[in-house]
């Protein structure tokens, strides 16, 4: 039996399967970091920071500025837990992951967080409050479990407290 000969994708077909993102905005970033040894992470932070994620889209675009292949940029941005590929939610949780949280009820404290959002981790509630993310230390271990909200640091979480805490974000809408 002949091989199936499987037609191959466009580059053209392949960019436009992903939503429209601010080209210009990426184009500013990459201009800001041309030439720059070992720019590729410092880019993706950046657009991150200018758009809120880093959009599925734009791949194709560092890729070509930077001489690299997609799939490494794709790599990289898949294998760095801090990159979205999705906008965040109004406010973002990251919760500990990482050993002592998980010996002092960190599983027990994410699957709660959860429950109550209605999402897993790396998700973003149906309401668009809150996204839920995993970090693997917060450099608060001595206060374990810890979890973040918006950039403040919260430590020995109990369950309730976390409740209290998301009730709280998802007030001011
Ligand atoms: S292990 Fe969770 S803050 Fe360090």
């Amino acid at each position: 039996m002949k091989d199936a000969v499987l037609p191959r994708p466009s580059r053209r077909r392949v960019e436009a399967d992903h939503p429209p993102y601010d080209v210009t905005a990426v184009a500013a970033v990459l201009e800001r970091w041309a030439g720059t040894p070992g720019n590729l992470l410092p880019v993706l932070h950046d657009v991150q920071a200018a758009l809120g994620h880093v959009p599925p889209g734009c791949v194709a675009q560092i890729a070509r500025a930077l001489n690299r292949s997609r799939a490494e940029v794709h790599g990289v941005i898949s294998f760095y837990h801090d990159f979205r590929r999705q906008p965040a939610g109004r406010h973002v949780l990251k919760v500990c992951q990482a050993e002592s949280c998980q010996a002092t009820g960190g599983r027990a404290l994410t699957a709660r967080l959860e429950q109550l959002l209605g999402c897993g981790l790396g998700e973003t509630s149906a309401d668009g409050a809150v996204t839920l993310e995993a970090v693997y230390c917060l450099g608060n271990c001595a206060c374990s479990p810890a979890m973040m909200l918006d950039g403040r640091l919260f430590g020995r979480v109990t369950e309730a407290a976390a409740e209290r805490l998301l009730a709280e974000a998802r007030q001011d809408a």
